[in-house]
């Protein structure tokens, strides 16, 4: 792909291809972000954990214990593998790397029901492993699936969460998310009730901010 790299400079992050290096800290403490990297194949473990484990940590409570249990990262990682080594040009994964350990992950690309004609890029999935949470590694992520789509034309923006999730919503509305829409679509015998954020304008998803 030829899209611009995110690439580290120290202990902070820049976009490739953008102005000027923008180096990023947390605000209050200094704590250095990962590496904001293009996933490849060989992170697919990696990704599965996270995935895994902060759906056991976050949906705790939100969907049945069984279901969260029962997800088996090896699954994960296999499907996972697969899907970064054909990963079609439509669509976009970055890892948040800690000195070689996988903090978070975000996948995006373009809209994948075709029910929502008003948006053409969607965020699938960002995760952030609970122990890292709110110092700005998701910020950081959105902000490059979200550079990939704008480049690329996937405009507006839709992402789909929990609706009983109100940290998530939290989140989302404090990147100046919108609640465009709900549904209702079954997982592993379970019904998932999600509410739809949306962005017209990436602008808030693009911003560099401090946390
Ligand atoms: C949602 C998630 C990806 C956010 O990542 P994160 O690294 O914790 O978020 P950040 O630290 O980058 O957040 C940065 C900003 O959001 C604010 N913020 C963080 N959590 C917040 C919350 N729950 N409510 C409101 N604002 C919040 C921070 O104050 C900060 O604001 P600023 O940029 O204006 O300074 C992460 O918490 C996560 O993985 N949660 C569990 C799984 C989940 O629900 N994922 C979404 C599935 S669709």
């Amino acid at each position: 792909m030829s899209a611009p790299a995110v690439e580290s400079h120290g202990t902070g992050t820049t976009i490739a291809g953008g102005s000027t290096p923008t180096p990023e800290r947390s605000g209050a403490s200094h704590r250095p972000l990962p590496l904001i990297r293009r996933a490849d194949p060989d992170d697919a473990a990696a990704i599965a954990r996270v995935k895994v484990e902060t759906w056991r940590t976050a949906y705790r409570g939100l969907l049945p214990d069984a279901l969260l249990d029962g997800l088996d990262p090896n699954d994960d990682a296999a499907f996972r593998h697969r899907g970064l080594e054909t990963l079609s040009p439509d669509r976009v994964a970055y890892v948040a790397d800690l000195a070689g350990t996988v903090a978070g992950f975000v996948t995006a690309g373009r809209e994948r029901s075709g029910r929502h004609p008003g948006y053409r890029g969607e965020v699938y999935a960002i995760y952030v492993v609970e122990r890292l949470q709110r110092q700005g590694i998701g910020r950081a992520l959105i902000r490059a699936a979200a550079t990939e789509l704008v480049r690329r034309g996937l405009v507006p923006i839709l992402i789909w969460t929990l609706y009983d999730n109100p940290r998530s919503r939290a989140w989302y509305e404090a990147q100046g998310g919108v609640a465009v829409g709900e549904k209702r679509e079954l997982f592993a015998g379970h019904e998932l009730h999600e509410v739809g954020y949306g962005w017209t304008d990436p602008a808030p998803l693009l911003a560099f901010t401090r946390s």
